[in-house]
């Protein structure tokens, strides 16, 4: 299964490669023909226009020897924005716990750089669709989520293996995505048969989380955690050490999103703060728009899926209607939000305040949310800017992904089965994040109104 996938994820890279080289250049003759004719135009009132227009930007359209350039041309503010990977330079030398990550989170953003383009891309270049079996001709087969893997899913997946196995000094060693049923080793991923696998990290996840809200332009995000390997843990399945992967939340060294909306944002967090950068279009940099992000103590929004209402435990229900009936909160009158991805509406929280919630509901009875790749890098954040991330019950980063039960002889005798493996990697929990005060409030409901909601 995973050959076929591998060569699926190739010829869709290979084709987004080529898509991509494509839009550069027309972008850059679409920048060239807007200009000839300011260009060509000599009074100096058009020229002072565009020098105004273009006062914020560094990449300067007119090309070298254009009025802006001269001495007298305003200060332009985004040279005092510092980049990312200056950011990270620093982070990484300074903090023990990180040092070698620079360069995987800069593999990163360069994945996510890949990712908006395909997500801008998607709908002109009919990257919708189930992916395609190239050796058979058929739909691929369902993931692990039980959903037919999208060409999106599959492209996505594979540039975020690649990111964080093939483009960094070899510090991690494994991971474990949404879109694969099992963690693999970064030898496997990248094909080295013999490489000694070495590495101190192990990476988690989503690699484009909301993916049908892309049909109607709406955004969508990919989100991840970073964590070390606990030293002397066992072997596991076909080179993965499972112990390494199923760890509490508090052990994550590092967490982050990245967001694709009307701007692209990635928000990190090293265990020292929440960081904001946004993407320069024109440049393809990520620049620190949001140092040491705080998220509000109290807020006025709420991002649920309403229409499960009836669904949700009576702690969750009353949490709502106290909510509503309150009409304002931290000077604020309450409303409510839902995008439905994610990374979009959690964004909306931090940057706001209130609190998101994925509640248990009938069908899903520990909500729909994964543990390991969504609601831990997720609550890591929120609590990094002062928020909190719970289950109802107590703080998410607590939780512990169920151990797998051990395989009674065989060959792999002291491993978990392949199905035990991945309950632990994808186990779901019922997850709410936001503002420390509402959060704490859903936890007095939880309390109060005495429902059991988690089943882990
Ligand atoms: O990964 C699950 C997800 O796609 C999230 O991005 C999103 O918040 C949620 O599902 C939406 O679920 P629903 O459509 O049930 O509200």
């Amino acid at each position: 299964m995973m050959g076929a996938h591998s060569v699926i994820s190739f010829l869709l890279l290979a084709a987004v490669l080529l898509l991509s080289e494509e839009v550069t250049a027309f972008q850059s003759s679409l920048v060239g023909s807007a200009f000839t004719s300011i260009r060509s135009s000599s009074s100096s009132s058009s020229s002072q226009v565009v020098t105004s227009l273009y006062s914020s930007l560094d990449a300067d359209p007119l090309g070298p020897g254009s009025s802006r350039n001269s001495a007298s041309s305003p200060k332009m503010k985004k040279k005092d924005l510092r980049s990312l990977q200056r950011f990270l330079e620093v982070e990484c030398w300074r903090s023990p716990n990180i040092r070698n990550l620079d360069r995987t989170l800069l593999a990163v953003a360069d994945a996510c750089k890949q990712i908006n383009r395909i997500v801008q891309r998607a709908q002109t270049d009919d990257l919708y669709g189930a992916a395609i079996d190239p050796l058979t001709g058929e739909i691929a087969e369902e993931n692990v989520q039980g959903e037919v893997q999208q060409q999106l899913d599959v492209l996505c997946n594979t540039i975020m293996l690649r990111a964080f196995c093939g483009a960094s000094n070899n510090v991690v060693c494994a991971v474990a995505s949404e879109e694969e049923p099992l963690p693999r080793t970064c030898a496997d991923v990248m094909g080295y048969d013999n490489m000694i696998q070495s590495g101190e990290y192990v990476a988690v996840f989503d690699p484009i989380d909301g993916s049908k809200n892309i049909d109607a332009s709406l955004p969508v995000g990919t989100v991840f955690g970073i964590y070390r390997s606990p030293e002397g843990s066992s072997a596991g399945i076909d080179g993965v050490n499972l112990d390494s992967f199923l760890q509490r939340g508090t052990k994550m060294v590092a967490a982050g999103y990245c967001l694709y909306s009307a701007t692209t944002v990635l928000v990190l967090t090293l265990g020292s703060g929440v960081h904001i950068f946004t993407l320069d279009p024109d440049k393809q940099q990520f620049l620190q728009t949001h140092p040491n992000v705080r998220i509000p103590d109290v807020g006025s929004l709420y991002s649920f899926n309403e229409a499960n209402y009836r669904e949700f435990s009576e702690p969750v229900q009353k949490f709502l209607t106290n909510m509503k009936q309150a009409g304002a909160l931290g000077g604020k009158k309450v409303s409510s939000r839902y995008v439905g991805a994610l990374v979009a509406d959690v964004h909306n929280i931090l940057i706001n305040g209130g609190i998101y919630g994925y509640p248990a509901t009938r069908d899903n009875v520990n909500g729909k949310l994964r543990l390991l790749y969504e609601s831990a890098p997720m609550a890591m954040i929120m609590e990094q800017a002062g928020g909190a991330g719970s289950t109802g019950h107590g703080r998410i980063l607590d939780v512990l992904p169920p151990q797998p039960k051990k395989n009674k002889g065989g060959d792999k005798s002291d491993a978990a089965s392949d199905e035990e493996a991945g309950k632990g990697i994808h186990v779901r929990v019922p997850t709410y994040l936001g503002s420390v005060e509402n959060v704490y409030e859903l936890e007095q409901c939880f309390r109060y109104y005495g429902e059991e909601e988690d089943n882990n």
